[in-house]
């Protein structure tokens, strides 16, 4: 057995990036060599601060010292904490917090509460749409074979409606309805975002059939918009709004949250996990919230978004689109060809299921500096690099 045969031992499941990072500061990852990379992705949105931000690392660490885990059969004021700061954070009328591991884990629950507290089995879904690789987030995943993830059947049934189509998506919404899922911005489809009236037209139609509207930001969430939330930006209320990626900063975190009265209908036993809302999650998520407040994160996302969108549409970039920190770079070549070399030139992306959209996920602590080494290395890129 050799150990030393990087991945030797590894299910061969994902696509590797050719640079193996082994630190990394701020928003700088560095491999064993020294060779320093720009990070524009953030581990698929999750390092929302950066690395070895002082503030995080040391929430961490000392609440590892003083209670490294208890479920959540006893009652702790850190976990408290991170649910009173967290449904602050959030849009009003949300202010009861289920603590989970995962996206999926959340999607899961969120579609569990609103089957069961409407008693009905149909779920309307966007096509293009990502809610995780479990069943049930499966089944509202885009495209909906593919996507079920081996599984025979769907836990419930699904309707899908077009991207932005208001009159589908209001022939879609009836009396059967338990719940509508979308994301603010689709972000694996390639960051492409959903209009506000298409979402109000939801939230309209799920008033008028009793259908529970759910807000899947997983990776919009926790400021990466330039606001706290995508449904502070649409300026809708949903009923129950998912989120994990960046909200521990890294530690793997996610939670469902919901209006009080929701909360009180579910009762004991009707959701469940032993990891969620542990102590250590629990302290990191406070420092992640209070640190995008106190260091004015929301309005620094804002303004470097605003700069990628003025500096990037140069080289092979024709246009950009999505919202805050969560950017679709439409490429003429192919988005994994501009990766490869961008990286080259040692700045990280990513790509998306659009193969010509190159998606920027950066931490919510790059500034205009880092933004413009982005725009000279694209500008760089000639049509013989590709
Ligand atoms: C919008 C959205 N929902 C759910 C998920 C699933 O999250 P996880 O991979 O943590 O299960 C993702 C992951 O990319 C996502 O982008």
């Amino acid at each position: 057995m050799d150990a030393a045969v990087p991945g030797a031992h590894l299910s061969e499941v994902y696509p590797i990036v050719p640079f193996e990072p082994v630190r990394g500061e701020g928003v700088w990852l560095e491999d064993a060599a020294g060779r320093r990379v720009l990070d524009l992705y953030a581990g698929h949105a999750v390092a929302a601060l950066g690395y070895a931000h002082p503030r995080l690392v040391e929430a961490v660490a000392s609440q590892a010292r003083e209670l490294f885990f208890q479920s959540n059969a006893a009652a702790l004021r850190v976990r408290d904490e991170a649910a009173q700061m967290l449904a602050d954070f959030a849009p009003a009328p949300l202010e009861r917090v289920f603590f989970v591991n995962s996206g999926a884990e959340a999607t899961e629950n969120a579609l569990r509460i609103a089957l069961r507290l409407t008693g009905r089995s149909t779920v309307v879904a966007v096509e293009h749409a990502f809610h995780g690789r479990t069943a049930a987030a499966g089944a509202v995943t885009w495209p909906p074979r593919k996507s079920w993830y081996g599984f025979p059947r769907t836990p419930m049934d699904v309707t899908f409606v077009a991207r932005n189509d208001i009159d589908a998506l209001r022939a879609a919404i009836d009396d059967r309805t338990a719940a509508v899922i979308l994301e603010p911005v689709q972000g694996l489809a390639g960051a492409w975002p959903l209009s506000a009236e298409f979402c109000r037209a939801a939230r309209e139609a799920c008033d008028a059939t009793d259908a529970l509207l759910i807000l899947d930001e997983v990776q919009t969430g926790i400021g990466r918009l330039g606001a706290p939330f995508g449904a502070d930006l649409l300026g809708v209320g949903p009923d129950l709004l998912t989120v994990a990626k960046g909200l521990a900063g890294g530690l793997p975190a996610g939670a469902v949250l919901m209006r009080r009265d929701i909360a009180s209908e579910l009762g004991p036993g009707a959701l469940g996990t032993t990891f969620g809302g542990g102590p250590v999650t629990s302290a990191a998520i406070t420092a992640v919230i209070d640190t995008i407040r106190r260091d004015g994160l929301l309005e620094r996302v804002r303004a470097v978004a605003a700069q990628i969108h003025a500096s990037c549409r140069v080289g092979p970039v024709r246009s950009v689109h999505g919202a805050g920190f969560l950017l679709g770079l439409v490429t003429g070549p192919r988005a994994a060809a501009v990766r490869d070399a961008l990286l080259e030139r040692n700045i990280l992306t990513g790509t998306s299921t659009d193969p010509h959209v190159l998606r920027l996920l950066p931490p919510l602590i790059l500034d205009d500096e880092h933004a413009a080494r982005l725009a000279a290395a694209l500008g760089d890129l000639d049509h013989a690099t590709f």
